[in-house]
């Protein structure tokens, strides 16, 4: 490893007529985070000290993205807008355009497509590497296919020695069946691309500006010394490029393999991991165990020791250590404390906070609502805008009253109260600490501390009134068995 530092150039300008997308490709997520953040990322983790990012087709919507990506790294990227030309090579040379050359230095640069989401940094790095160690002028990656089709092929001539990259549809019969492709990935001098990019033409099937024209002009330009194109070798599977929906689909198979293996060897039990979804800002404890059918999105924070059963489907959220996620839980922005359990089939919408050792049962519904230590809602509620103490029970039914078709009002529910099963709490509304609040009341008036709410008429019972019913109603109806 050199250690030296390098500008990268990310090509994230076209049109992506492929995709079918009224969504710029570059933009088009993979585990959760657009294509365009996976180049960007790689060459930072490489070791790049400047970032170009070019763009045109649908830049009001991607340089926003460009932009916030880069800030979450710290780092700024340049935005570079390309001309009206067309091509990967009108688009490198924008950046030639558009940014002052570094007066005293030759500094190298590395290309990279904002279509590629799977390349590594390490691929990047070696790249780098071979460069200066062959003091060449453009060092290539190249790869082979079982099927080439559609990516440009690696012409060498009869010693073995890089010609050119020739386009598919610029190739030959012959050159159609050359296996060896160009995944595009580029490290150069910036003085040769100085050079080279302002000469390239349109005299091609595309009547496009090509990138991959370069090793033709630095082929072209060979003196004196040592090698001008060098190259090194990677396995294409890791370097596959998106240029339709299938292939997005494909890569995106590539990086949740690449993601569940990651947190696997970081400790993470995966039950049936190929049915596992990961986004890739995901972090999971170790001893953590996730279950089959389990999609964990966005910023989601799992602690240690965490049960994330069947089919839980999370995001932007934290749960602490110890906690047991019942099979089907789906919740979103909120907040699950140590040794909770959850589910199975809830609901946490955003806002919800639960504290320690708390349950929330099946088929409740929460929103905006936290739960104090050792709450419990068991069973089929809605508990909207609430603000529960610690060791309240809240029983089966129970609805927070908590919209007047015009504003939301809180629920407060203070420690140690209880709730009886199928009562409603009309808010704003406030039960005192310990109060009691009996089965089937409609609570419209705060509770004081350790006082009973009931609203509901006594119980009458007619004797015989069932069976007498009954039989007149079948007299009415004599055909019925
Ligand atoms: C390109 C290469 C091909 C290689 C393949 C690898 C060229 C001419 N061909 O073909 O040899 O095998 O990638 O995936 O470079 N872009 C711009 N401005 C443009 C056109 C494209 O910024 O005017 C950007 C796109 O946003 C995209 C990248 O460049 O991120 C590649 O463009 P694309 O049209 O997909 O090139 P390929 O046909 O895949
Ligand atoms: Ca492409």
């Amino acid at each position: 490893m050199s250690g030296k530092g390098f500008q990268a150039w990310v090509l994230a300008a076209g049109q992506g007529t492929r995709m079918k997308s009224a969504l710029p490709k570059v933009l088009h997520g993979i585990a959760g985070r657009p294509m365009v953040g996976w180049a960007m990322g790689a060459a930072i983790e490489a070791g790049a000290d400047r970032l170009c990012v070019v763009v045109r087709h649908g830049a009001q919507e991607v340089a926003p993205v460009v932009e916030a990506l880069g800030q979450s790294w710290g780092v700024s990227a340049q935005l570079v807008q390309q001309g009206p030309e067309n091509g990967t090579g009108a688009a490198a040379l924008a950046v030639v355009c558009g940014t002052e050359p570094v007066a005293s230095e030759d500094p190298v640069v590395v290309i990279l497509y904002g279509d590629c989401p799977l390349v590594p940094s390490g691929v990047i790095r070696a790249l780098v590497d071979r460069l200066e160690q062959d003091s060449a002028v453009l060092a290539l990656v190249t790869s082979r296919l079982e099927n080439p089709t559609g990516y440009g092929r690696i012409v060498r001539d009869g010693k073995g020695t890089i010609q050119a990259i020739r386009e598919q549809k610029d190739c030959s019969v012959e050159e159609q069946a050359i296996a060896e492709v160009n995944p595009g990935i580029y490290a150069a001098r910036a003085s040769f691309l100085r050079g080279a990019l302002p000469s390239l033409t349109t005299e091609n099937a595309q009547r496009e500006l090509l990138l991959t024209d370069i090793v033709d002009r630095a082929v072209g330009a060979t003196s004196s010394g040592g090698p001008v194109v060098t190259s090194i070798d990677w396995p294409m599977d890791e370097l596959l490029g998106v240029n339709d929906r299938w292939q997005l689909a494909q890569a995106e198979s590539c990086m949740q393999e690449r993601l569940r293996e990651a947190h696997a060897r970081n400790g993470v039990t995966l039950r049936n991991p190929g049915s596992i979804s990961l986004e890739a800002s995901v972090t999971i404890g170790e001893d953590s165990v996730v279950e089959s059918g389990v999609v964990l999105r966005g910023s989601t924070e799992i602690g240690r020791g965490v049960h994330v059963d069947v089919g839980c489907v999370l995001e932007n959220v934290t749960v602490e250590e110890g906690a047991q996620l019942l099979p089907y839980t789906v919740a979103r922005d909120c907040h699950i404390g140590t040794k909770a359990s959850v589910g199975p089939f809830a609901h946490l919408r955003p806002k919800t906070q639960l504290g320690p050792h708390t349950k929330v049962g099946n088929f409740v519904e929460m929103k905006n609502t936290s739960l104090g230590a050792y709450s419990k809602a068991g069973h089929l509620s809605y508990l909207g805008d609430g603000v529960v103490g610690e060791g309240v029970n809240i029983g089966a039914g129970t609805i927070f009253c908590n919209y007047d078709g015009w504003n939301k009002h809180v629920t407060h529910l203070e420690d140690g109260s209880f709730i009886g099963s199928d009562s409603q709490l009309v808010a704003p509304v406030r039960v005192g600490q310990g109060a009691y609040v009996a089965t089937g009341t409609t609570v419209t008036q705060d509770v004081p501390a350790d006082g009973l709410a009931i609203s509901r008429p006594r119980q009458q019972n007619k004797e015989g009134y069932a069976a007498r019913l009954r039989s007149r109603l079948k007299s009415m109806k004599p055909e019925a068995p």
